[in-house]
């Protein structure tokens, strides 16, 4: 497993994930263990972008009636999101990326630190079995568009992939 992680600061957004891509890549194919690599996905994420205020994972409890706090990089979050209220859960149930621009406008979204002012949200799903999502945050308005929701959308994907054991998390 990678140990470090080097991308120029000065690039532009799309070359920094261009950068990360593979490093992320390396460091998720170099272990299987879910809560060490979803930890360092996450570092891996945060340190790269200093647009990011926070990034974590939240998954389904064994009800699907709670989203729980995973591992995360940032400031203390909520660790549950009860079902159906606040952007992670729109995601989750649409089962698509959702990019808010200002989540002051977002009905029900649930304030886990008042400083942020958008959000992205990527589902997790394994054959068809909704697992949980990744969920980023920014102080910046506007701050996630359509580069963000394909590189990450293409982290996800892999990591999905490469997760053995996921069963610790939703217990099936
Ligand atoms: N804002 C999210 C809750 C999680 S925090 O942003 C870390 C939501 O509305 O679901």
């Amino acid at each position: 497993m990678a140990e470090s992680l080097v991308v120029e600061n000065t690039l532009s957004k799309q070359k920094k994930y261009d950068s990360l891509l593979p490093q992320i890549l390396s460091l998720i194919s170099g272990e299987n263990n879910a809560i060490s690599l979803l930890s360092n996905v996450t570092a891996a994420l945060k340190q790269t972008f200093d647009s990011f205020s926070w990034t974590g994972f939240y998954f389904l409890n064994e009800n699907s009636a709670e989203l729980i706090l995973g591992p995360f990089q940032g400031k203390v979050a909520c660790s549950r999101l009860p079902a159906g209220k606040g952007v992670c859960w729109e995601a989750l149930n649409r089962g698509e990326t959702l990019i808010v621009n200002d989540v002051h406008k977002f009905p029900g979204h649930i304030v886990c630190d008042s400083g942020s002012n958008s959000e992205i949200v990527i589902p997790l799903i394994y054959n068809n079995l909704k697992l949980g999502v990744l969920d980023i945050d920014s102080y910046e308005f506007n701050n996630f568009d359509e580069v963000d929701k394909l590189y990450l959308e293409k982290i996800m994907s892999n990591l999905i992939n490469e997760i053995t054991e996921l069963k610790i998390f939703y217990n099936k």
